[in-house]
């Protein structure tokens, strides 16, 4: 009744809910974007809710997205948001635990490191991680079997993103100290962690340690590299970090580097792997594609399949648009988060939300809309063949230069699985070379389908800050008999 009675007409509309606190964290919870999509059918765009006594005005749709994601940095601050979570887990100095300015810059380190030749060289690299993988991998022994798609490839991606982004010391450390090191620090990311990260719990202690711990061993990787004890002859992201400078001249200290590197590490594992097991997930219902993919490899490079490279990766146009699909539907990030700086007019409302007030955008909501994607529920990577209209950077969108690049404002796109405007992701074009070159090898070594012939397909585990399939999501594979 109260929810009802001291309604404020410059307000977004609360949703209801029984208990003060406790609020929608349940139904948010479960499944976000259910969530979303009833409220947004109940509300309109825009609506308040209460999460862990904490008030979220969610602004939906491409205005939402574009009010958010492009808001000024007045107005709108990521930092406070993110950084108690993130800060104990990336160390000092670095991404959120710094003004946005030196992120920036960070980001452009990173983005310009990313170079072709970079890029190029991982190809071969992961390649052969795969290869490696599915030869000694105890879920692959034989001619044919099942795996546990999320569990095994959350293993492979991190083997793949180490030996190509983080380079040859770190990968050798993931066969021995390092997998428990950021398992220890992947538990500063569990939900409980939202309110209760600076809490001297056990898993916190653990995260504490595994931090210090990681940071030593990458900072003893730089020294060691600068005595000039290990030879230059890879393009990782170490090496590149070691000879980037500031605008004010200075080097990057090593408890940086080692940050900035501990931060892409979770960045591009949690989504890639998310990512990558949703493709094989998919395809597994549908058997028929995992052969057109074969088929265009074949096409492209030849019936007797050579090493592939990165400029053959740009002729794979279906396996592309597989991973761009498969992102439609399964963004890894269902909410972004802002806090307002001063009360704000929500664009397009009467509505003014307060300072200190928590935005969130969810731009996979569009990506699930019919009016964007007719049968917006079927994953078809078809729809996105040439002639469809697939919403790619819009030429008359305002182009704006971060410092670490120029990006289209996304305006008008409904499909920003990589976010939009400062905060964009950096590491959209590691993320696709890195998910194609290991959906090729798939393609190469196995058939897959679904235990049984099914169509059915595992639920989405939201409860971590990076959705992911529900373990165990399990597929046939039967390994194509060499000729
Ligand atoms: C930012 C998605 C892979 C590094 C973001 C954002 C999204 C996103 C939505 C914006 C967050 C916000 O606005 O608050 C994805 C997806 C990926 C992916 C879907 C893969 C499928 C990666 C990889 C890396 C990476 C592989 C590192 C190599 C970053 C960084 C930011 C970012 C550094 C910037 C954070 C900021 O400026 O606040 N990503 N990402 N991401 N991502 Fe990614």
């Amino acid at each position: 009744l109260k929810q009802l009675l001291f309604k404020n007409p410059n307000e977004p509309p609360l949703v209801f809910h029984w208990f003060p606190v406790i609020g929608n964290t349940v139904t948010y919870g479960m499944d976000p974007f259910k969530f979303f999509f009833q409220n947004k059918q109940k509300y309109g765009d825009v609506f308040t809710f209460v999460l862990l006594g904490k008030k979220m005005t969610v602004c939906l749709d491409t205005r939402g997205n574009n009010f958010i994601l492009n808001g000024k940095i007045k107005d709108v601050n990521a930092e406070e948001i993110y950084n108690p979570l993130t800060g104990p887990v990336f160390g000092k100095d670095v991404v959120y635990d710094c003004p946005n300015s030196k992120l920036m810059e960070q980001k452009k380190f990173v983005k310009f490191g990313l170079t072709q030749d970079a890029l190029r060289s991982y190809v071969t690299l992961i390649t052969a991680e795969v290869e490696d993988f599915v030869k000694r991998h105890k879920s692959f022994k034989g001619q044919k079997g099942t795996f546990d798609v999320p569990k095994v490839m959350a293993e492979l991606t991190i083997y793949t993103a180490s030996r190509s982004l983080q380079g040859e010391e770190v990968r050798k450390m993931f066969d021995s100290q390092f997998a428990d090191l950021y398992h220890d620090l992947d538990m500063g990311f569990s939900p409980i962690n939202f309110s209760f990260s600076w809490a001297p719990l056990p898993h916190n202690r653990a995260r504490d340690n595994a931090r210090e711990t990681m940071i030593k061993l990458y900072s003893e990787i730089v020294r060691q590299r600068r005595a000039g004890n290990v030879k230059k002859d890879s393009h990782d992201m170490i090496w590149h970090l070691m000879d980037c400078k500031y605008k004010d001249g200075t080097q990057v200290p090593e408890h940086e580097i080692a940050g900035i590197m501990i931060a892409l590490l979770m960045a591009g594992q949690h989504s890639s792997s998310s990512t990558i097991s949703w493709i094989l997930l998919r395809l597994a219902t549908k058997p028929e594609l995992v052969e057109e993919l074969l088929a265009e490899q074949k096409q492209v490079v030849g019936e007797d399949l050579p090493a592939l490279t990165h400029d053959d990766l740009s002729r794979l146009p279906l396996h592309a648009q597989v991973v761009k699909e498969t992102l439609r539907l399964h963004a890894p990030i269902h909410s972004i988060m802002r806090k307002v700086k001063q009360p704000l007019v929500i664009e397009g409302t009467n509505y003014v939300v307060p300072t200190g007030r928590t935005l969130m955008s969810s731009p996979g909501v569009t990506a699930q809309m019919d009016s964007y994607f007719p049968n917006s529920s079927v994953w078809d990577p078809h729809r996105w063949d040439e002639g469809a209209n697939n919403y790619e950077d819009d030429e008359d969108d305002e182009k704006i230069d971060y410092g670490w690049g120029t990006v289209s404002k996304g305006t008008k796109s409904p499909y920003l699985p990589f976010g939009a405007g400062r905060h964009r992701c950096i590491g959209e074009q590691f993320a696709y070379v890195q998910l194609q070159t290991i959906l090729a090898a798939f393609v190469r070594e196995f058939k897959l389908r679904n235990v049984g012939g099914s169509q059915e397909i595992v639920g989405t585990d939201y409860a971590s800050l990076f959705s992911r399939p529900l373990a165990p999501g399990i597929v046939e594979w039967e390994r194509r008999s060499k000729a």
